[in-house]
């Protein structure tokens, strides 16, 4: 779908964008956004409504499962066990099945197990079905996204109270990262698409559409609240005047722009948690990703799922999050402070924070979050934190799969 450039439109994504900029990080606003994005993308296909195509089996494809090859290497497997103690006959959530490598870890180490197996990604749920013909009656997968999980389970009869535990591991998998086609990864080039399931969805808004329909202000705001992204307004300027002369259409195409913007020493000069230099344009990737997949709403809707349908006095969450925007949510929820409020900060917080807005201007950032690990409180009313710090994957782990460098497990009780 591509957005035209009518005056219809452009005032629509422009109001949505004021209110973006007035309070960016706050899920309410987002969701208020995200609506108006999918009603400007309605009125460009005409009235046809935004609900999904109905779930069919999806063929998974030669190049998810070509050969023997591992489609997605799951983080922290050792430690995800152990946070869920599953004991034998009882019911598991495998919120992000991916290519199952949690699931078929704990399909392995406990007996009579029963997991549920949820994706948005059609790919991911053919992945799924294949693993429940290979378990019969252990393995039920669900196609769909954790803002429609409720109901599902419901309908297989797993209504509130009735799961002992539940792994939620957010982000991408290695399978979406890695097919050029899907257009997540800026080292591979494909069509910018960015979408987890615009099979289910397709005038749902791709990353393409989000570049070409915002204005500048938008762009940057955008930049700035899904990814963290500290050049956003040089970034948005440059993707302006690049659309200027051609749609921006392709990964690599969006990669040379955010590149081209910045002075040739900072292609690289980011670092990861390894010490690997990395892309100027990462975190632009991030922010269109998290945007076109509302990603940020859905994690908080996956929290409250599983709140919801978790066995009370037990039941035991484990969430495995990859940026700072991700885990700030999941620690938030689990103190159960109000998500639409601003953070809490302690005074050596907001300090921290004051002196990195001085830097600003003057010097490159250091590309990790330093969030605060500690739990502090150690959970709220409805949740008891299972450890006092956040876990993170072992250096012996990043040896063998640095993609969980930036891994953060939360684990926690309900009360
Ligand atoms: C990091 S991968 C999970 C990998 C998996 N644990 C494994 O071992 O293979 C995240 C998965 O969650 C799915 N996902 C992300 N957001 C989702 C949402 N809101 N609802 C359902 N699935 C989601 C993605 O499609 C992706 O397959």
């Amino acid at each position: 779908m591509r957005l035209p450039g009518n005056g219809l439109m452009w005032g629509l994504a422009g109001s949505l964008w004021t209110e973006a900029r007035r309070a960016p990080r706050r899920l309410a606003t987002h969701l208020r956004c995200w609506r108006k994005l999918c009603l400007l993308a309605r009125l460009c296909s005409g009235s046809a409504p935004l609900g999904p195509t109905a779930p069919k089996r999806t063929a998974v494809t030669s190049s998810a499962t070509s050969g023997q090859q591992t489609l997605h290497t799951p983080v922290m497997v050792k430690e995800v066990l152990e946070s869920l103690d599953v004991q034998p006959g009882q019911v598991v959530l495998d919120m992000t099945f991916g290519a199952g490598g949690h699931t078929k870890a704990i399909l392995r180490a406990v007996r009579d197990v029963t997991v549920v197996a949820l994706d948005r990604d059609p790919v991911a749920h053919g992945l799924a079905q294949q693993l429940a013909e290979e378990h019969p009656g252990r393995v039920y997968p669900l196609l769909g996204r954790f803002s429609e999980l409720s109901p599902l389970l419901t309908r297989l009869g797993f209504g509130p109270g009735s799961v002992s535990a539940a792994l939620l591991d957010a982000g991408c998998s290695s399978m979406q990262m890695d097919s050029a086609q899907r257009g997540f990864s800026l080292s591979k080039d494909g069509p910018l698409d960015m979408r987890m399931d615009g099979e289910r969805f397709p005038r749902m808004p791709s990353a393409t559409d989000v570049l070409n329909a915002l204005d500048q202000q938008a762009l940057a705001s955008l930049l700035r609240a899904y990814g963290e992204e500290r050049h956003a307004g040089k970034i948005a300027s440059a993707i302006l005047q690049a659309r200027r002369v051609y749609p921006i259409q392709r990964t690599q195409q969006l990669a040379s722009i955010v590149a081209g913007s910045m002075p040739a020493c900072a292609l690289y000069a980011r670092r990861d948690r390894l010490q690997r230099p990395s892309h100027v344009a990462t975190k632009t990737f991030q922010a269109l990703r998290v945007f076109v997949n509302d990603e940020l709403n859905e994690l908080h809707a996956g929290l409250q799922v599983a709140q919801k349908h978790l066995r009370p006095c037990g039941g035991r969450l484990c969430a495995l999050t990859f940026h700072s925007l991700e885990d700030r949510l999941v620690k938030r929820f689990l103190r159960g402070e109000d998500l639409s409020a601003p953070p809490r900060m302690s005074s050596r917080q907001r300090a921290r924070r004051a002196l990195r807005a001085r830097q600003e201007e003057e010097e490159e950032e250091d590309e990790e979050d330093e969030e605060e690990d500690d739990d502090g409180t150690g959970g709220s009313a409805g949740w008891v934190s299972l450890r006092r710090k956040v876990l993170t994957p072992s250096r012996k782990e990043l040896e063998e799969n640095p993609r969980g460098r930036s891994a953060k497990l939360r684990a926690a009780i309900k009360r």
